[in-house]
């Protein structure tokens, strides 16, 4: 599913950099609750939990600038004032976010980085789970989504070598709406009735 660049949505990001900051500003942190969603993608998920969760504010970093630019717009069409987006690699700033200061962290089916050589490029590759339990207060959480199996059972291993605690693991997902939402990906992958995997963690 790749995404044709789309000038209006780059154009977009530049018009409205107070939605879409370049880079991880202190005033992030004045916000009391914080959930971090990496790789946003078309941002359906990000803007979606931005209205049903008010009391949380919702930072989507997102690598591919059509994408971010297409959730940008989702922001300002739906009058989500909750949330913003990040239009970089999240390796690019993960380091700039304050100790304990994130409530939880999504990841929705990333990217799976098949080939052996290039797993640490894997958003659950265990040198990026020590930078999330780092940046996430005590009790703080991460969910992960995904639909394939081998990233699945890989991060399985990566999650029982970091610090995190495994709560959940799910080989069937069937949607639990009391903290979360449909993503652009899963709504795709529902239809050709794949199974969803997910996974909740938690620093304790
Ligand atoms: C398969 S798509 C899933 C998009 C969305 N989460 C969904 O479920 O519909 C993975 C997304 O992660 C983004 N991504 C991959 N690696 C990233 C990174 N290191 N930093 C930020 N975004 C990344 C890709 O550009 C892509 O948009």
């Amino acid at each position: 599913m790749r995404t044709k660049y789309k000038k209006w949505a780059n154009d977009l990001l530049i018009e409205r950099q107070e939605l879409s900051p370049t880079n991880i500003d202190d005033n992030l942190f004045k916000h009391d609750k914080i959930i971090l969603e990496i790789g946003s993608g078309k941002g359906d998920y990000l803007y979606k939990m931005a209205l049903r969760f008010p009391n949380y504010y919702f930072v989507g970093v997102e690598k591919n600038s059509t994408c971010a630019g297409i959730t940008l717009k989702k922001i300002i069409d739906n009058d989500v004032n909750n949330a913003i987006i990040i239009s970089k690699d999240i390796n690019e700033i993960i380091l700039d976010i304050k100790k304990s200061s994130i409530d939880g962290i999504i990841l929705n089916f990333s990217d799976p980085w098949p080939k052996k050589r290039h797993h640490k490029r894997r958003l659950t590759s265990n040198n990026l789970l020590d930078i999330y339990y780092d940046i996430l207060k005590k009790d703080g959480f991460l969910n992960f989504k995904t639909d394939n199996e081998l990233l699945f059972e890989d991060s399985i291993k990566y999650f029982n070598n970091s610090k995190f605690k495994i709560k959940k693991i799910d080989y069937d997902y069937q949607f639990d709406p009391s903290f979360d939402e449909i993503t652009d990906y899963e709504s795709y992958f529902r239809n050709l009735n794949q199974k969803i995997y997910r996974l909740e963690v938690v620093k304790e």
